[in-house]
């Protein structure tokens, strides 16, 4: 049996371990190897990136994604999307949804991987057919986690769901590393028992059980793995790609990688991982294995967006005390899985129960919309104490969100105005409105300067 993979060091290795902030020109050099190395996909777009460019590395996003493009022609560019939330942490109307998609597709994305934060498929709907309709390849993210709702038959309908849906692929995602050798088995095998799609895993080595999780998964029938090339491995990023290359071709699995490539590709890393530790953007604490999270399960992400917060509050020796208290949220907001946006809501939510010494004496904001409905469905009832705190003798809402908000697009383009050079600067304004206009306000600057974008050192 072949087994395919998608390199994260353009994303999800570069989110987890150094807040996405490699800029462009910092991995430019290796795309064409990256190229020829035999990868199912690079998953290289989406998620933080786009923020992270706007706001830290003034660098337009899609124009990345057209230079990604331009080197990476025989590969298959993945990028991952929250499906109504886009990439940001609120739901946003139809029209802006389908136009983001239409764009990305047509900047050079092949498969959009989407999920849900809750799970709630009306939320990824819309996303999954326009990029059906662009002809791209959609791929329907189940976010996993654990709880007495999440159960094996729960994941079952989901991927049914999915299928009928229409998606090319279904991705079991596990974003905080906390699914288990033995789990990955008995919960891929049952999908594919459901359904007949390409079945891809994701998951973190945060807490050590990746490399074991993926063999089980592979057993199981998974087709596609996500790895991180060895220098960007291990911590909150993914497992090593050469690592499971070679233990696969033991094992009697075909795959198509070329190590050679690979180890071309880790040697290109391998002083930008040294850059990065030298420099304090790579925090060694987010390399360590921690078990913690197959208690707490917190995604590494979430895990250094806490010690930043902490940090920034003089209170990093608070962070067990934050730990303890996310599963207490979690539960209280109907185990939501930790993704974001919900991982980002429920750990602010935590460090406030935690530094105000009192539960629930400040509510954040996207906490009352969630209770309130607004994020969709959560996968377990809220706690009955916190709903009346929030809604009093209100119902919760209990439709698709979306349905409730105006078009958005025409509007922006149309206040916008000449500030806006095409149809994308727009889809950045909306979603990040203040950080792209800054962006727009910079490229200005630096066009009657008659430079073309440098990259701005990150400096913190
Ligand atoms: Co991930």
């Amino acid at each position: 049996m072949k087994i395919q993979f998608t390199e994260t060091v353009l994303r999800d290795a570069n989110q987890s371990l150094i807040a996405t902030r490699m800029p462009f020109a910092a991995f430019e050099p290796i795309l064409e190897t990256m190229d020829g190395a035999g990868y199912y996909s690079a998953e290289c777009w989406g998620g933080a990136t786009f923020d992270s460019c706007l706001r830290y590395l003034n660098e337009d996003p899609w124009v990345r994604l057209r230079k990604m493009k331009k080197k990476l022609p025989n590969t298959k560019l993945q990028m991952l999307l929250r499906g109504q939330n886009l990439l940001g942490y609120k739901h946003y109307p139809d029209d802006v949804v389908r136009k983001f998609i239409q764009y990305s597709v047509g900047n050079g994305i092949d498969i959009i991987r989407i999920f849900d934060a809750l799970n709630d498929l009306r939320n990824i709907q819309i996303a999954v057919e326009e990029t059906k309709k662009r002809g791209a390849h959609a791929s329907g993210a189940i976010c996993y986690t654990t709880s007495p709702v999440h159960t094996l038959a729960k994941y079952q309908a989901l991927a049914k769901e999915m299928e009928a849906m229409g998606v090319d692929s279904i991705c079991i995602k596990d974003m905080a590393g906390i699914m288990g050798p033995q789990e990955a088995y008995d919960l891929v095998k049952a999908v594919k028992e459901t359904v007949s799609l390409p079945v891809v895993v994701h998951t973190h080595s945060t807490t050590g059980f990746a490399f074991m999780t993926y063999l089980k998964a592979v057993e199981a029938g998974a087709d596609v793995i996500d790895t991180a090339i060895s220098s960007f491995s291990g911590g909150t990023s993914q497992p090593a790609t050469e690592t499971l290359a070679y233990a696969l071709q033991q094992m009697g699995f075909s795959h198509s990688m070329n190590l050679k490539a690979l180890k071309e590709i880790n040697d290109f890393f391998q002083p930008l991982r040294d850059e990065y530790l030298s420099n304090g953007l790579l925090d060694p604490k987010v390399l360590a294995t921690n078990t913690d999270a197959l208690i707490y399960q917190v995604p590494g992400g979430m895990l250094s967006n806490l010690i930043a917060q902490l940090k920034a509050q003089n209170a990093t020796q608070r962070l067990d005390e934050v730990l303890q208290e996310i599963p207490s949220v979690r539960k209280d907001l109907g185990y939501p899985p930790l993704v974001t946006p919900m991982s980002q809501m429920v750990g602010v939510q935590a460090v406030t129960n935690v530094l105000l010494g009192k539960r629930y004496q400040s509510i954040g904001k996207e906490v009352k919309s969630y209770v309130r409905g607004e994020y969709g469905k959560p996968p377990a009832p809220i706690d009955s104490d916190l709903q009346k705190k929030i809604l009093g003798d209100e119902q919760p809402f209990t439709g698709r969100f979306a349905d409730t908000l105006a078009p958005e697009f025409e509007p922006a383009k149309a206040s916008l105005g000449a500030i806006a050079r095409c149809e994308e600067d727009v889809l950045s304004y909306i979603a990040f409105p203040k950080i792209a206009e800054k962006f727009f306000q910079y490229r200005q600057k630096q066009e009657e300067n008659q430079c073309s974008y440098t990259i701005m050192k990150i400096e913190e």
